[in-house]
């Protein structure tokens, strides 16, 4: 049995995710993955603890170097070493740009549905959110460029882009982020790209990184992290790209503000070790995700054909519409896990999102085939009683 299909209990670890005692349940919720990281990454990680000194750490050198190898490398573009910022993670690295590049009051603009956090974020920091909605079409979701464009318009300060996009899996095109990028600049509109996701374009589309379009456009903030990639994020390490040297000064400046500037030990050591040795295993990782999205689909299609899938191009998460029983997204939660399943409500990542679920795919192929053996239990049992 491979590395990604060994059962491996996350029950009493402090996991965000499986939180609970009862090992009859499944969580396919947070975006957390449920086998273990890379083998060179744990190497390194049992090297660095056998030092035994943890004390506060510096990013070096070989740090940046390797960083800007692997986006040569992935992303096919350069970045310059100094243009990297490592944070303790892409959520509060948002809220620091937000606060930097906006003040009390102003618009930002997201696309929903949309990560749940960006929200939050918005509304912590006292802005106003607008909501660029995504149009879903044979569930495939695009962007609206009219509505985006009249929010640009009537003021919009920065908008954060999901890319790829979580919940509904798209990687955008080229073209896409060109229009994207042209109405930033229009407006003058700071862009913050959060790419956490980007390692994960599942199929022969290419990802295109906002990085690409420097120098043309400079006014942005790439968000990327070794975290979901790598199984990571709890070991909050993230690192940002910002090419502008006057954007970048004000944001290291407010980093300093919240005494925000030292890295985790630990979370760099796997970050280099990740990046430096770990591609064979991400690709391995990749292929496990194809199968694992090709199984929840032939099932649906053949068990349950009343669901509807978002096309998955992108992320490990899986976006499906239960509209058809008529339920609360809540009632459709409880109801599946009480028979041993945990999954995301739609609701979370948008309002109009009533009747929608979000499930990870990234665990082992058995707890796949177990929770959708409950999916079908409880549809079943829905349909079977109205
Ligand atoms: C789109 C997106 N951004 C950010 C995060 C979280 O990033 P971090 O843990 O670095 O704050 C997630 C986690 O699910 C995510 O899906």
């Amino acid at each position: 049995m491979d590395c990604f299909n060994k059962p491996v209990s996350r029950l009493k670890t402090a996991s965000a995710k499986w939180n609970f005692d009862d090992e009859h349940i499944l969580s396919f919720s947070i975006a957390d993955s449920d086998y273990p990281t890379a083998p060179a990454v744990i190497k390194a990680l049992k090297k660095r603890c056998d030092h035994g000194i943890f004390g506060y750490t510096r990013i070096d050198d070989e740090y940046r170097a390797i960083i800007v190898r692997w986006f040569a490398k992935r992303y096919r573009y350069q970045i310059q070493a100094d243009w990297l910022v490592p944070t303790a993670g892409i959520v509060p690295s948002i809220a620091l740009a937000i606060e930097t590049f906006t003040n009390e009051g102003d618009a930002i603009l997201i696309q929903p549905p949309v990560y749940n956090p960006f929200y939050t974020v918005i509304e912590a920091t006292k802005r106003e959110t607008i909501l660029n909605k995504l149009i879903c079409r044979n569930y495939h979701y695009e962007m609206d460029f009219a509505d985006l464009e009249k929010h640009f318009k009537n003021g919009v300060k920065m908008m954060i882009l999901c890319s790829p996009h979580n919940p509904v899996g798209r990687v955008w095109t080229k073209e896409e982020l060109t229009l994207v990028v042209a109405l930033c600049k229009k407006y003058q509109v700071v862009l913050f790209s959060d790419e956490i996701h980007c390692d994960f374009v599942l199929y022969d589309q290419a990802f295109v990184s906002l990085g690409q379009f420097i120098p043309e456009f400079s006014h942005l903030i790439i968000g990327t992290a070794p975290s979901k990639t790598f199984n990571l994020a709890g070991l909050k390490t993230a690192n940002l790209v910002i090419p502008d040297d006057d954007f970048r000064t004000r944001y290291l400046e407010q980093m300093e503000r919240h005494f925000a500037s030292l890295p985790n030990l630990m979370g760099i050591t796997a970050c280099k070790a990740a990046y430096s040795d770990g591609e064979e295993w991400l690709e391995k990782q990749l292929q496990h995700l194809r199968n694992n999205h090709h199984l929840a689909v032939q099932f649906l299609s053949s068990h349950l054909p009343q669901v509807g899938i978002a096309k998955l191009e992108g992320t490990y998460l899986l976006w499906l519409d239960l509209r058809f029983l008529n339920m609360k997204g809540e009632d459709i939660c409880h109801g599946l896990k009480a028979l041993g399943m945990i999954v995301n409500e739609g609701q979370n990542y948008g309002r109009e999102c009533n009747g929608f679920i979000r499930i990870n795919l990234a665990c082992p192929q058995s707890y796949l085939e177990k929770g959708l053996l409950i999916l079908e239990k409880f549809i079943n049992s829905q349909t079977k009683t109205s």
